[in-house]
């Protein structure tokens, strides 16, 4: 008996030394790498004061500048190392994309839905990745260049007059009706308008400050979200008793079998449409009109897109042929503009990951749990990448920028789907402005407006009118 108690206290005894060296050699690999530079701010409200209150670039730029390309700060009451430098976005993003996943505020998954594929790593996101790349491929949208001149004309026919528009909000409508023709193809008029409203009502409720009072924003949205999942079921209802099998997003999402045979959920395809939506619309629409911004602040620059832009309109019998996939493709002029745009403008001027596990990069230790923010905007605005990084250049893409310099679009498994078709939107919404429009933008304050992506100042408010053709 004796002889059993004492096997006991020393297999205990054993366990425990074995832990305290297992822990020990634990801490010891910790030590090593140490936690990056950076101030934590104050407990609990971190540093969430100082980077709402202030340009969130001058607060990176500033730690940028104290502590190097890669620091620890608190945001939203979460720890978070930010990261500064094209090899570290690449070892996030890319290399080690699985040792990061995606992280968004529960409000975001709650209302956009928590199946849309940006939420999701590993197969999921791979299967409906694969699903979303498809329709928005050139091979599948070459076929939408006349649906959306069409948009763009009528837009812009609609602002013209004596009237302030406010850009922003007119662009926001194209990139809606534009994510909608990728998504739906042409979709019936009042299925589009009831889209459009209840999405309306949605978006202002993406931050909004939850509560179950009825009547505010919050609740307001819940409920169009609602009516939202139900407009959806009723286009794909009438999609199965037509049988008809389209091409477009809802119809690869419908076809769509994993290796069991299984379709996908009406819930999954509803979140990931709104998801695209989400995606496609605010981003696209705020690029738009820093475009116009910047073309209106260099008249020389200007002409020459004009020049680019008129001989091709020429080329069309003055738009009598419609645009060509393959003259949307020519525009070195006007290409180079988007992507200097893209660039100044950076309107995701960071992402969010999380590490799923302690990891260690460049002798430093990014604790498990702990969010990380690579920094594309300053990347962007870096003069070691792009010399006088506040001059509006195009021509400074007549060379390639360096491997991860330049990510509008993001890098690596979770990078944009959608860059061909917003890119192609902007080449032929530029088509049409510049051979058919003038346009003065009202009001001389310049600044930047975040909500949350950066756009000029209210929304670049201006007035339109045809030119006269001579
Ligand atoms: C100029 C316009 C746009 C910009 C600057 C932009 C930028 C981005 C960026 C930076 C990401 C990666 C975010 C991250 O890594 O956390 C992203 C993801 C995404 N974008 Fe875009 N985007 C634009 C337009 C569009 C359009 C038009 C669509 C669809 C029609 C779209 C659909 C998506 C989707 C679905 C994702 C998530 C991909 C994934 O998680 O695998 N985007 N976008
Ligand atoms: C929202 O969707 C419903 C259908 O579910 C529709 O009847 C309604 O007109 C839409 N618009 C608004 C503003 O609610």
């Amino acid at each position: 008996m004796e002889n059993v108690v004492l096997i006991c206290v020393l297999m205990t005894l054993l366990h425990l030394l074995w832990q305290v060296f297992f822990r020990k050699n634990k801490r010891d690999s910790h030590e090593r790498a140490k936690l990056p530079p950076g101030s934590m701010g104050w407990p609990y409200i971190g540093e969430t004061l100082q980077l709402y209150s202030q340009d969130p670039n001058v607060f990176f730029a500033t730690k940028q500048r104290r502590y190097g390309d890669i620091f620890k700060t608190h945001i939203l009451g979460c720890p978070c190392v930010m990261l500064a430098s094209p090899e570290a976005a690449r070892f996030v993003l890319v290399t080690q994309s699985h040792l990061f996943k995606p992280t968004y505020p529960k409000s975001k998954e709650k209302f956009i839905g928590p199946s849309a594929l940006f939420f999701h790593q590993g197969d999921y996101h791979f299967r409906m990745r694969k699903l979303v790349q498809g329709p928005l491929s050139p091979d599948a949208i070459r076929n939408l260049v006349t649906d959306i001149e069409v948009l763009a004309v009528s837009a812009l026919e609609s602002w013209v007059g004596n009237k302030v528009i406010n850009t922003f909000q007119e662009m926001k409508k194209i990139s809606f009706e534009v994510g909608i023709l990728a998504i739906f193809g042409r979709l019936e008029s009042h299925y589009r308008k009831e889209l459009k409203k209840n999405y309306s009502i949605l978006e202002k409720g993406y931050n909004s400050f939850p509560t179950k009072i009825p009547g505010t924003p919050y609740k307001k949205a819940l409920s169009a979200r609602k009516r939202l999942s139900e407009i959806l079921s009723t286009i794909i209802r009438e999609r199965k008793e037509k049988r008809s099998i389209e091409k477009d997003l809802l119809g690869c999402l419908l076809n769509a079998k994993d290796d069991k045979g299984e379709v996908l959920t009406e819930g999954q395809i509803a979140d990931n449409i709104i998801g695209v939506l989400f995606a496609a619309q605010d981003t696209t629409a705020s690029v738009m009109t820093w475009i116009l911004k910047y073309l209106h602040d260099d008249p020389k620059l200007l002409e020459a897109v004009k020049a680019e832009q008129k001989a091709i309109y020429m080329s069309n019998e003055e738009a009598h042929h419609p645009l060509t996939w393959t003259q949307t493709r020519n525009m070195p002029i006007t290409y180079k503009v988007v992507l200097e745009s893209l660039r100044m403008a950076s309107i995701i001027s960071f992402t969010f990951r999380e590490a799923v596990t302690d990891v260690e990069y460049k002798g430093y230790l990014i604790p498990k749990g702990w969010k990380v923010m690579p920094l594309f905007r300053n990347i962007h605005h870096n003069p070691d990448f792009f010399s006088n990084p506040q001059k509006f250049d195009p021509s400074r893409f007549e060379t390639a920028p360096k491997p991860y310099t330049f990510m509008p679009f993001g890098s690596g498994v979770h990078s944009c789907p959608g860059y061909d078709l917003a890119k192609l939107e902007m080449l032929i919404m530029t088509h049409h402005l510049v051979t058919k429009f003038s346009w003065e933008v009202v009001g001389s304050q310049s600044g930047i407006q975040y909500g949350p992506f950066p756009i000029p100042l209210q929304g670049l408010p201006a007035r339109f009118w045809r030119e006269s053709t001579s």
